[in-house]
């Protein structure tokens, strides 16, 4: 297949992190928002979570209001987020399993597992115009059950992929980059948007970019992070760079 233009959805979670660490308004991660836009990214990616340990319900509007880029809300399968989902209408929602002990979404949603709890709520988003995604692990058994939760979208979770290269496994690495490959395959196959995220850095990105069925990754710590040395405009630009480059 021909590969289309990667898009980028910029997680800016990191930069409320770091405003609510100390109690204020700055940074501000609307502000963020804005140079996303002005530096190339394709959307804003955004976690309320149940804790609100990062973003909060105000941001929401707020940062909807400045920027014309898609939102992806990203959101636990819960009646107080599917409720805040239908309040702000979001461009998409990316469903995503949440401990509130974890230090971020360790692994893929079992959707699978958990159809009948989430049929409904899929069903309400999608009623509401809201564009689906489960963020899952890249398995066939998964996707199956997003197929029969007809959602257009899946995520899948790189974080297993980033964390082998970092301990130095080439080889675990190779082997979870060619499952990510086998399921963005079969997610298209099936009518389903593959997209990807989690761990994903300058020096892990390229293979991953380069899997043609992908359409969207959505990257957050790394950005935030290398931002503090390089700027957010200049980070977000390097990443969408070698994007393309994989292309
Ligand atoms: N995609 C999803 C569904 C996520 O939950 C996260 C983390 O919030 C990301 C992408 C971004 O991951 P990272 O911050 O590691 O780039």
């Amino acid at each position: 297949m021909t590969p289309h233009r990667l898009r980028l959805g910029v997680n800016i979670d990191h930069v409320a992190t770091i405003r609510n660490a100390r109690g204020g308004d700055h940074p501000d991660p609307v502000r963020a928002a804005e140079i996303v836009a002005a530096a190339g990214g394709d959307g804003i990616t955004a976690h309320l979570r149940e804790d609100r340990r990062h973003i909060r319900d105000g941001d929401l509007k707020r940062i909807q209001a400045a920027t014309a880029l898609p939102l992806n809300l990203e959101m636990a399968a819960t009646e107080e987020m599917v409720e805040i989902a239908l309040a702000h209408s979001p461009h998409a929602a990316c469903i995503v399993p949440e401990r509130r002990e974890e230090r971020t979404t360790e692994g893929g949603l079992d959707a699978a597992g958990q159809h009948n709890r989430l049929a409904p709520i899929v069903t309400r988003l999608a009623d509401a115009n809201i564009r689906v995604s489960l963020f899952i692990e890249p398995e066939a058994r998964q996707i199956d059950a997003a197929i029969r939760l007809k959602a257009p979208v899946v995520e899948f979770h790189t974080g297993r992929y980033a964390h082998m290269l970092l301990a130095g496994d080439r080889v675990g690495a190779e082997t979870e980059l060619k499952r990510i490959a086998d399921a963005a395959a079969l997610a298209h196959k099936n009518g389903i948007e593959p997209h990807a995220g989690h761990g994903l850095t300058f020096d892990n990105v390229v293979p991953i970019a380069a899997i043609p069925q992908i359409a969207e990754l959505n990257i957050g710590h790394y950005l935030i992070g290398e931002a503090i040395f390089i700027g957010l405009e200049e980070s977000i630009r390097r990443m969408r760079m070698l994007m393309d480059e994989a292309r």
